[in-house]
Parts: structure tokens; sequence; C-alpha cells
């Protein structure tokens, strides 16, 4: 006998459990809603994606590609790596046909390996493949004639070909969406579709952080993208009303909502406001007694991406993150333009906000508009949601130029937690009726009718096996039914149903055919 063990949920990972799940699926169901109000519609991507898609989105200095990242190789190509690296050697000194046969067996692994559709088939794999296959020829042939400075170059040359061979596919379990929205919109040429694109995701998240209240390895959000040829401030507003109008459905009234424009990146027309603040940002950091202060990430920022040290965590940090310049006194024309228009617009929608001139949020692809909601009740990890402008990320991605886009993902965990703090929504599921059945001539009635009540969408438990009266109605009570309809001999025999009501004890008798009706008046 294996040694019994419990089996626990991996750290960072949960179980949602009813009755809790009731709430989460109220909370989905009235975003949904809510989403769909503003003329959204949804969009499924893969949990899993390449690996590239978010490093060049998010950003690689960020904490979430550096760092957080659940990352593994989709082909498993162990064996050929273990062959490639043996190639790398070159050829045993005492044995001048090592290489040429070491490559010749290389080669019958990634025969296999193609057929077996582990590694990629197409550019630029083909090509290496075929020329692998030449070299071996070729080494053959100089082997014959003895020709050592010949084989030394195509042992180098198949060396080098055999590195560049892309043996695996490196994958991540999405740490967000907002990358993997872009990439499907140009995947599927959505741009030739009619308006903007209006996409929300409901879904789970990855990242590697540690566990904490509020902060999970395996994490949930909701999240909005509108995708589109405009940038109108009126579309920033639009958003962040809609998911002010989740709060209020939610009942959360402790909240702020901050906001703040990060300025503009170079693109070829024109030079942005950004990179002039993001130079001063530098200058002030590499500041001998501010730079000894900062910790070695941040260190490191201040020359890679200094914006990335304004949304550090580390508490010793902070004080000199709140002395640093802001931006808002380097944007350029036409970013405060579209910055003074969002606050008129969020104004005329009378969405209260606040302005923090320092939030630049932890990803790499926002510009102008950036925002946050947090909320007091939430205790370290107050951040309800977050989101901002990307303008320019879906072409970097190699969609169609002049695309912008403006998103939001709330953490639903967060969310959960906010509301039951509130304690204003209370979902539950409860059972309609529960059928108290005895004898086995009852039974088929008892499979029958549940049947139909369970038509009328009423939550019906139907024991699966006979229990004593007295039993029925203790269990009924404990699963908290509001009915009992009970199903004995007397009551076949009579043709008639006994109905109790749980709440105040009341009992009556109908006729079957009166049951749908009855039901239908006790909702
Ligand atoms: P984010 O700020 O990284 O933005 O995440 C959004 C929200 O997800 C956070 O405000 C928080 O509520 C929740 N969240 C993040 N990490 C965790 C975690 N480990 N555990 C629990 N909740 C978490 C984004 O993800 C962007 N894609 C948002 C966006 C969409 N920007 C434009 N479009």
């Amino acid at each position: 006998m294996p040694e019994q063990r419990k089996f626990r949920a991996i750290k960072g990972t949960r179980d949602i459990l009813p009755p809790d799940s009731a709430l989460w699926n109220w909370f989905e169901k009235t975003a949904r809603g809510v989403m769909e109000s503003y003329n959204f519609g949804e969009i499924r991507t893969p949990i899993f994606e390449e690996t590239e898609l978010f490093a060049r989105s998010i950003g690689a200095e960020t904490d979430v590609v550096q760092k957080e990242m659940f990352a593994f190789d989709l082909h498993g190509s162990r064996d050929l790596e273990w062959w490639r690296d043996l190639l790398k050697q070159g050829a045993h000194p005492k044995d001048r046909f090592s290489f040429r046969n070491r490559l010749s067996e290389f080669l019958e692994k990634v025969a296999l390996a193609l057929q077996q559709d582990r590694i990629g088939s197409g550019e630029p794999n083909s090509r290496i493949i075929a020329k692998l296959k030449s070299t071996l020829q070729q080494l053959d042939n100089a082997l014959d004639r003895d020709a050592n400075d010949e084989v030394e170059s195509l042992t180098e040359a198949g060396q080098s070909l055999a590195i560049d061979l892309q043996i695996g596919q490196s994958v991540v379990l999405r740490p967000e969406a907002t990358a993997s929205v872009c990439r499907a919109y140009i995947e599927h040429g959505m741009q030739m579709r009619p308006g903007d694109q209006k996409l929300y995701y409901v879904g789970p998240m990855f990242r590697r952080e540690r566990p904490q209240k509020g902060r999970y390895r395996q994490f949930y959000q909701i999240g909005a993208e509108v995708l589109g040829t405009s940038d109108a401030p009126a579309i920033d507003a639009e958003l962040i009303e809609m998911l002010t109008v989740l709060l209020e459905r939610c009942q959360i009234e402790k909240y702020t909502l901050l906001i703040n424009s990060i300025g503009c990146p170079d693109t070829p027309e024109r030079k942005g406001c950004r990179p002039k603040y993001v130079e001063l940002l530098r200058a002030k950091l590499r500041e001998p007694e501010i730079f000894s202060k900062l910790g070695a990430d941040s260190q490191r920022r201040v020359e890679t991406n200094p914006l990335r040290v304004m949304d550090s965590k580390v508490p010793e940090e902070q004080a000199i993150i709140e002395k640093l310049p802001k931006i808002s006194e380097l944007l350029c024309a036409d970013c405060r333009e579209h910055y003074e228009k969002l606050k008129k617009e969020l104004t005329l929608r009378e969405v209260p906000f606040t302005e923090s001139p320092r939030l630049v949020r932890g990803l790499d692809y926002y510009m102008r508009t950036t925002f946050e909601i947090t909320s007091p009740i939430l205790g370290a990890q107050n951040a309800l949601c977050g989101g901002g402008r990307y303008d320019g990320l879906v072409e970097m991605l190699g969609g169609p130029k002049g695309i912008k886009g403006i998103g939001f993902a709330l953490g639903e965990d967060r969310f959960i937690d906010a509301i039951q703090e509130a304690k204003k929504i209370h979902a539950t599921r409860t059972v309609d009726v529960f059928i108290a059945w005895m004898g086995e001539q009852a039974y088929p009635t008892a499979v029958r009718l549940a049947r139909v009540l369970r038509g009328e969408k009423h939550t019906v438990e139907l024991p699966p096996e006979e229990m004593k009266f007295r039993k029925a109605l203790e269990r009924a009570d404990k699963m908290g039914a509001r009915y009992v309809l009970i199903l004995g001999d007397d009551e076949i025999a009579s043709d008639m149903l006994s109905i109790k009501r749980l709440a105040d004890g009341k009992q009556e008798k109908i006729s079957e055919e009166a049951l749908v009706d009855y039901f239908r008046g006790a909702r």
C-alpha cells in the first residue's frame, strides 16, 4: 500500500466553495450585466500564451515579467537539448568522426521530434534542418578526403546551426489579459469590424507573488478593453463610469478613484513628453544621496526603466518616491488637453476622482490616462482595480498602425472581500423544495414531480434513498429548504400532495394539477 497522504491546494491557490461561490456567481452576473449594458461583448482567450507576448507588452523590467511569470516549455524537448549540448562540445580529440556521428544522431532525434510535433516545423527550423543535413553530407565528404581544415569549419558551422534551431516554445500562464486581447484583435483582424471593439473578459490570472490576504498566485480578474482608432477622452471616462456603476451595484461605498496622465512616448512622427520626464527622473534618482538609499532592484531600474522605481512597494523607498518630480509639470500640450478633457468628462458623469500625480502603474504599456480604484476596507492589498490607456501597443505587437486602446482589470477576489466587508449584499443559494418520499409506490411520482418543478426553475432536492419522515424534515431544515413536498402511501392513495412550509410549519394538501401554480405563487 502506498503511504496515505493528504493533498492540498498549491500555495497561493485556493478553492471557492458553496455558499461563497454563490456570491462569486452573483458578482460575475452583475458585472456581465453592467458591461453588456455599455455594449461590451465577451472575449475568451487561452490561459497560456507565448512568453514573448507578455515580455514585450508588459515590459522586461517589470516585476510581473522579471519575477512573477509561471513559464514552461510547451514542447518538452529535453532530449534534443541534451544532444545539442553534446554538439556544442565539438569533436572528441581522439575521434575525428565523433562530431559527425553526434550530428547524425541529433538529426535523427530532430526528425522524430518533428514527427511528434514537439518542435516547430515552419521557418526558421525547416531552413536550419535542411542546412544541417547538407553540413552532414559535406562532413562525410571532407572526412573521406582527410580535409581537416574543412572538417573543422564544417564542425563550427554545424554547431552554430544547431544553436539556432528553435527547440522549445516558452509559454506562460497568463499574468494578465490585455496583451492576450491585443494578440487576438490582431490575429482576427478585428480592426475590420465596424466601430470600436469593446471587449470584456472574466477568468483566472497567474502571478508568482508572495501570497497573503488579497494576493494570490491564481487570482481572478474581470476586465474590459476598448480598441479602435479613437482616443477620445469620453472613452476613458465612460469606462471609468462603468466601474463606478458596478461598485454602486455591489453597494461598496468606501472607495477612491485615483487618476493621472503619464504623458506620451516618442513615435516616428513626433517626440513624446514622457521620455523627457524619464530623463528628469533618472537624473534625480542618480543623485548620490537618493541613489544610495534605493534597494538593488530600484538602483538597476534607474538605468533601465526609472518609471518602474515609482511603483516600488519597498517601504523604505516610499519617502523618496513622494519627493520625486511629477509628470504633470512636463506634459505636452496634447496630453495636457487630453487629461483636462478627461476630468471634464468625469465631472459631467458625476464621477468623483482624486488626482494622483505619481500613479504610473506597474506595466510598461501605458500612456496618458492611468487610474486605480482603492478601498480602505481592504487592508494592505487595497487596489480593487487598475487600468489605463495603451495607444501603440497593438502596433508594437505587429498589428495595424493607429489603433488606440484603453482598459481596466478588477481583482475579483478583492471585490468579493469588499462586498463581504460592506455586508450589504448577501447572495445565497436556497433549496426551494425538498421532496420527502416514503415507500416504493411514491418514488416514481417523486422523480416525475422533481423534474416538473426543476423545469419551472425551482431548486429541488430529491433524496436518492428513502428516508424516515423525521429525518427527511431535519435534513430539509438543515439545508435551509423553503418547502417540503411530502409523498407517502396516504398521498398516493388519496391523489393529493402534502406541502409543508418550513418558515412557519404550515401544512396543506393540494392536487397534483395545482402543484405548478402553487409554487409559481410561492416565488
Ligand atoms: P493590474 O493592476 O496588474 O492591471 O491588475 C489589476 C487588478 O488585479 C489589481 O488592481 C488587483 O485588484 C488584481 N490583482 C493583481 N494581482 C493580484 C494578485 N496577485 N492577487 C489578487 N488580485 C490581484 C492589469 O492586470 C492590467 N491588465 C489592467 C488593464 C487592462 N490595463 C489596461 N487594460
